[in-house]
């Protein structure tokens, strides 16, 4: 009894020495792939991942692209998702649209969910409402923002 229990010990200890270099190849793997995944179109900071197809459109259309992705317009809320975000719009040579603007109140940006904005990176003077008919957020390869028209088209970025 007492030598059969200590032989499934050591079975055990085989088994979960066999899981543990598996999880680890299995990880490495994991790490490459992701950069492979990524490049060049996206980013990933923390548990989100904002990625762009190349796509160029109006705020509408972008907003629905990525709805119907099943994530959303990318909608930075440290300067940490900015920066993935800005580098990508300086990848691609193209402003984008974030998921954010004040269409509702003029003045009050808030995220497509209706909450009031927490982070910002506004150029100096913006958001200006230039001519009246600026509600939506576009973002220069140099990570600022810039209020402008959501008629204008710009480059897709969404987040999942
Ligand atoms: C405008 C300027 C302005 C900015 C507006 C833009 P435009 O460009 O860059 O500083 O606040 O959003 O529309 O229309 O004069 O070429
Ligand atoms: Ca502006």
């Amino acid at each position: 009894k007492g030598d059969s229990g200590l032989s499934e010990i050591n079975l055990l200890k085989t088994q979960v020495s066999i899981l543990e270099r598996k999880l680890d190849t299995l990880q490495n793997s994991f790490s490459k792939y992701k950069k492979v995944i990524m490049f060049p179109n996206g980013r990933i900071v923390g548990e989100k991942v904002f990625m762009t197809n190349g796509y160029e459109s109006s705020f509408e259309n972008l907003k629905q692209r990525c709805f119907q992705a099943g994530g959303q317009l990318a909608s930075p809320r440290n300067s940490a998702e900015n920066t993935a975000i800005q580098q990508i719009v300086a990848l691609h040579d193209k402003a984008v649209f974030l998921g954010i603007n004040d269409i509702r109140t003029e003045g009050q940006f808030q995220y497509l969910n209706g909450q009031a904005i927490t982070y910002s990176n506004w150029l100096p003077g913006e958001p200006n409402n230039d001519r009246g008919i600026e509600d939506c957020v576009e973002v220069f390869a140099d990570g600022k923002w810039n209020d402008r028209s959501c008629k204008e088209t710009r480059l897709i970025i969404c987040e999942f």
